[in-house]
């Protein structure tokens, strides 16, 4: 009996234990879930984290990317805002030509009604000088072909088709020093060795320097060879001086760096008479002045950002110069540099324009504005280059 209870004592305490150690066990693997979970939950807050971080790099990226966007925007508007100083130092500066065009005030006594009538005729001049320009639709974009007409005279020399309409005289200067010009009838008279009618000799009354001149409306304009800058104005029918004028900063050194004799380049486009020279105080680049051929006055100035150096010729179009380059060693002529005054054609937008190889260097080179070519004297070869032309961009 005692046993019985011993042993009903002892599978009830085993039935306690075996119950406590279930519940144990329950306790444990709840503990171990627990942890589990919170393990996961830990993993998952780390990545978060790391997510988080990821997020927050991948912005500051981006904001540093954008920073410096902005900061290529600053500068491109920097760039504009200097761009828009030229443009206004330019205007400026046309608005002080327009001031010189009118007499000095502070010295003569003027009536109010007739001041106003000269700057309405000084504005009205800046206009035509701007109309002109946007009749002018055309721009050169390249040389369609070469021509070589005939060898004669030095190797340097000029020689030009009268711009006057109807016109189809050609005018021969050979060598950088003379007074004796010869006078074709047409372009078929100079290249026809065999022609029966000879040409005339014109003399002028003072020799001429370089190989720049020109001739624009019945008159020829040339460097007077024994001065500095005097400009000549010598009517092709009585051989006199109808007028003449010195060109302010001209004179010192050669307008190209490759071709010696020439100080003075005159040159005739579309919208008339032209002469450009390099100036010593301003880096030796090219400096345009645009002639009044009835008065033999100054219009306007422009300094150009086109080097004399390693130039050997340029020439006008629509009131556009553009600057041929060379080297010493006589290569081939290109196109590199251009100046509009109307401000619508830029270098950037010209690629270098190659001319056709042929001799060693252009002396001289003279635009017709009618037969778009080039007449130019390459080492003593008469030669002539068709144009390429295309309208022009109209800027409003
Ligand atoms: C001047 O030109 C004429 C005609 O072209 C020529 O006969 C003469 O030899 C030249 N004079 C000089 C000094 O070059
Ligand atoms: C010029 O004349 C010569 C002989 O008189 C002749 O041989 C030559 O072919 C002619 N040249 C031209 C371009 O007519
Ligand atoms: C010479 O001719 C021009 C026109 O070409 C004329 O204006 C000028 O008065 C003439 N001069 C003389 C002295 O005849």
């Amino acid at each position: 009996m005692f046993l019985k209870l011993l042993v009903m004592l002892f599978m009830s305490l085993c039935a306690v234990r075996s119950q406590r150690s279930t519940q144990d066990v329950f306790m444990m693997e709840y503990f171990q879930r627990r942890i589990l979970e919170m393990e996961e939950r830990l993993i998952s807050c780390n990545q978060d984290l790391q997510s988080m971080n990821q997020r927050m790099y991948d912005m500051s990226t981006e904001m540093r990317g954008q920073v410096r966007s902005v900061n290529v925007l600053k500068s491109e508007i920097q760039g504009f805002v200097d761009s828009i100083a030229t443009r206004v130092d330019r205007v400026e500066r046309d608005v002080e030509y327009l001031h010189t065009k009118l007499p000095d005030t502070s010295s003569v006594e003027i009536s109010d009604s007739l001041l106003d009538q000269q700057v309405n005729e000084a504005q009205s001049k800046r206009k035509a000088v701007v109309i002109q320009g946007k009749e002018c639709s055309t721009r050169f974009s390249g040389i369609k072909s070469q021509k070589i007409l005939k060898k004669a005279g030095d190797v340097v020399g000029s020689w030009l088709k009268d711009p006057t309409v109807d016109s189809s005289k050609i005018y021969f200067f050979s060598g950088s020093r003379n007074n004796t010009l010869l006078q074709f009838g047409s372009l078929k008279s100079f290249t026809d060795s065999n022609s029966t009618t000879k040409p005339k000799a014109i003399q002028l009354p003072r020799p001429w320097k370089g190989t720049g001149h020109a001739v624009y409306d019945g008159f020829v304009y040339y460097h007077n060879a024994d001065t500095r800058n005097e400009v000549l104005k010598v009517s092709l029918v009585n051989r006199t001086v109808a007028d003449r004028m010195l060109l302010p900063t001209a004179g010192h050194i050669p307008t190209y760096g490759l071709a010696p004799h020439t100080f003075l380049d005159f040159a005739v486009d579309e919208m008339g008479l032209w002469v450009i020279h390099a100036d010593p105080d301003f880096g030796g680049n090219l400096v345009i002045t645009k002639l009044d051929s009835k008065s033999l006055s100054v219009e306007h100035t422009w300094d150009t950002t086109c080097k004399s150096h390693n130039a050997e010729g340029a020439f006008i179009v629509c009131g556009t110069m553009y600057v041929v380059y060379n080297s010493h060693s006589g290569g081939r002529s290109s196109i590199q540099c251009l100046f509009d005054i109307h401000d619508s054609v830029w270098t950037e937008e010209l690629p270098v324009i190659y001319f056709p190889k042929r001799y060693s260097s252009h002396s001289s080179m003279h635009y017709h504005p009618q037969d778009k070519q080039i007449y130019a004297w390459d080492d003593g070869y008469q030669t002539t280059y068709q144009l390429d032309v295309k309208k022009k961009l109209q800027v409003t």
